[in-house]
């Protein structure tokens, strides 16, 4: 269902659910993507005169409020872009939410403080969703599903909430159905994936089905050093998860029997470490092929030999999926591998798809415009989850009737 299977919304309350985890270097956000991507929803509700009340995570709170992870950049932002005041909640569905909800005159947005704030929005006991999710519907009469980003998430305010109001997916979850859908259905070959990115668990976490689906797979970011560990390279302090380097042998192997490729760096650059919110690298940076990484150094950004070798592959494919920087690209020392996938990108001829915050908001800073590529998706791992041919269970649930 969309939003014009709700039928009139003038004056009825709308719960709306987005995906406004953006990239915040202090209170400040670098790439507003993923707020500017919920407009076309939110000024459709508010054009009917529907009371809009929103309701999103921002990073990933411990289930207990924490000023660091307030929405409030978010608010200011979105109340920009909209040029109407978005009135924030000083909690996600104590007293602050229920007034500021029950407050809205027709046309007027709400944001409740973020839902990962609440113990329950992530539980894995479904009663402990189901109780947080009774609170969120009692702030609407329907529900739009609309935080893309989100929606392989089996949380409270993406899944719960849909069970318990007429529910509907928004234009964004709409358009980002349809893209992803062709290229997973009908890839024109070769298609190739390129992964990167810190979240390394939820990433290694898709590879064997990508293997089923893509013709080669490009490891760049995070993940490549559980994968250079595996092929007996010792990766010094790099990222490295030592509990999936098994599973990761058995990736080489399969993608060999299937004849398939996996592409891992051949150098990488490397520093004694760095400093995220700084913005600064410790130490020097060198360029050094992977089986001479140092003991008490760490890989930061593939180096100038992956660069053009990732950026060949590229160029000789008809549709290209990138999730995931291949370096710290936020750090202008470690953006070079960042950048080489994006420019070959934006040059070459195939269909490209980008997905997740930290590739497009890197794409976006290097002034790259969006329209440079196929699509620039507002998911991360909801778009991996749906290549692999998952139910995502934010989708999924819209299907039933209420
Ligand atoms: C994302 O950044 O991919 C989405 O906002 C989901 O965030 P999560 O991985 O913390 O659930």
């Amino acid at each position: 269902k969309t939003i014009s299977d709700l039928g009139d919304l003038r004056g009825k309350r709308v719960v709306i659910r987005c995906d406004f985890n953006v990239p915040l270097s202090g209170q400040t956000i670098t790439d507003d993507g993923r707020i500017r991507a919920a407009l076309p929803t939110l000024k459709e509700l508010l054009s009917q005169g529907a009371r809009v009340t929103a309701l999103a995570h921002l990073g990933r709170p411990k289930g207990t409020p924490d000023p660091k992870f307030s929405l409030a950049p978010v608010a200011a932002r979105l109340g920009e872009l909209l040029g109407q005041s978005v009135k924030l909640a000083t909690d996600t569905v104590g007293p602050s939410a229920q007034a500021v909800s029950a407050a809205l005159a027709d046309g007027e947005i709400a944001l409740a403080e973020n839902v990962r704030f609440e113990a329950g929005e992530t539980s894995k006991v479904d009663a402990e969703r189901a109780e947080l999710a009774e609170k969120y519907a009692q702030l609407g009469d329907y529900f739009v599903s609309d935080g893309f980003g989100v929606v392989h998430r089996k949380q409270a305010s993406v899944y719960d909430i849909a069970k318990l109001l007429p529910s509907a997916a928004g234009h964004l979850v709409e358009k980002e159905v349809s893209v992803l859908s062709k290229i997973t259905t009908d890839p024109e070959r070769p298609y190739v994936v390129v992964l990167g990115g810190a979240k390394v668990a939820d990433k290694l976490a898709v590879i064997d089905n990508l293997l089923k689906v893509a013709d080669t797979l490009i490891i760049g970011g995070g993940m490549s050093y559980t994968f250079l560990k595996a092929q007996g390279y010792e990766v010094g302090n790099s990222i490295l998860d030592e509990s999936k380097v098994e599973a990761c042998k058995g990736y080489l192997a399969d993608a060999q029997a299937k004849g398939k490729r996996i592409l891992l760096p051949v150098d990488v650059r490397i520093a004694d470490g760095m400093d995220f919110e700084a913005r600064t690298v410790k130490g020097e940076v060198e360029v050094v092929p992977v089986d001479a990484i140092p003991a008490d150094k760490g890989g930061l950004d593939i180096g100038p030999e992956s660069e053009k070798l990732f950026a060949q592959e590229i160029a000789g494919a008809k549709t290209v999926f990138w999730n995931g920087p291949a370096g710290v690209s936020e750090i202008e020392a470690f953006a070079g591998g960042t950048k080489a996938i994006a420019k070959a990108l934006a040059e070459g001829s195939a269909f490209s798809v980008i997905g997740g915050g930290d590739s497009a908001a890197a794409v976006r800073t290097f002034g790259y415009s969006d329209d440079q590529f196929g699509w620039i998706s507002t998911g991360g791992g909801a778009s991996l989850e749906y290549l692999e041919g998952k139910q995502l269970p934010g989708l999924a649930v819209l299907e039933g009737d209420k």
